[in-house]
């Protein structure tokens, strides 16, 4: 799968990674240097030189018997290339063991310029999994270690995506028993029916905007990227440990036509930060017979 063409927005903020969170309880801070086992030291020296950048600070400076490389990279940890007769081959894309660095958006901009303008092949094998705004591509060193290299755009990661599809009509509220849940696949929205009303829940996980699917056995939305699940209010049920402070889903705002049919318009976007009974819409009839 070629890399795709869309960059994040230029910035040299190191992004909050997610998993990444510094831990007061953390027993390493950082690692002090890797090992790798390669097959010509002459190959691999100028391809971790010239095409990652890390300085070359000198052969078998370390007690390592075999012939080695020992390159620094700007964090001052250091990368050890030792030289073996073979090495067993890493299929590519199985789930062999890989390294993956986290740069800022215009440190991953310069990495995917210079990987191309070298004819390194450069792949973007989650391009599937991520969310909207990370940004993931994948090497391979000569001898087929794998390496991967990722930042995340905040802005991109929380915009608001509006589906552009206008004002979508839903039916009469009877076609909805409470309780039910509908997907508007092609407006991305969840039209909802409590007991309260109507909700028209966005489809976008307001954790990093990826795309919800409705789980009816468990009555939950659920998010595939990083698994975020929200009841169907939209109010987040997920541990607030590993998702501090997330909003409920936004909703598009609903009204009903002179024949009292559903109309949701997907060309809004309501955020919230939790469910309340005044966000439901009722349909005509419901409000004048409460009336
Ligand atoms: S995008 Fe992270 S849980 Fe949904």
């Amino acid at each position: 799968m070629p890399v795709k063409e869309a960059l994040p927005n230029p910035s040299d903020e190191l992004p909050f990674f997610y998993g990444c969170e510094p831990s007061p309880d953390a027993l390493v801070e950082h690692f002090s240097h890797f090992v790798v086992a390669v097959t010509d030291l002459d190959r691999s020296e100028a391809w971790y030189r010239d095409v990652v950048g890390l300085d070359l600070l000198g052969r078998d400076l370390t007690a390592e018997p075999k012939p080695h490389s020992v390159l620094e990279m700007n964090t001052g940890q250091l990368v050890i290339l030792v030289e073996h007769e073979s090495i067993d081959e890493v299929r590519r894309s199985s789930h062999g063991v890989h390294h993956g660095f986290a740069l800022t958006q215009n440190q991953y901009r310069r990495a995917v310029e210079r990987l191309t303008a070298s004819g390194i092949e450069v792949v973007a094998e989650r391009e599937e999994f991520i969310a909207r705004g990370q940004y993931s591509i994948d090497v391979y060193d000569p001898d087929g270690h794998h390496y991967q290299i990722e930042t995340m755009d905040e802005v991109q990661a929380h915009e608001l995506i509006l589906p552009g599809a206008g004002v979508i009509a839903c039916g009469s509220p009877d076609l909805y028993e409470v309780g039910e849940v509908k997907l508007f696949r092609e407006a991305n929205f969840f039209l909802v029916r409590l007991s309260e009303g109507f909700l028209a829940l966005s489809r976008w996980c307001t954790h990093m905007n990826g795309l919800l699917i409705y789980q009816k056995e468990h009555w939950r939305f659920w998010c595939g990227m990083h698994t975020a699940t929200y009841d169907r209010r939209g109010d987040p049920t997920c541990s607030t440990t590993r998702f501090p402070d997330l909003p409920a889903l936004r909703l598009h705002p609903i009204s009903f036509s002179p024949e009292g049919h559903i109309l949701v318009n997907t060309d809004e976007v309501i955020e919230r930060t939790a469910f309340e009974p005044g966000q439901a819409a009722q349909p005509p009839a419901a409000v004048s017979a409460a009336e």
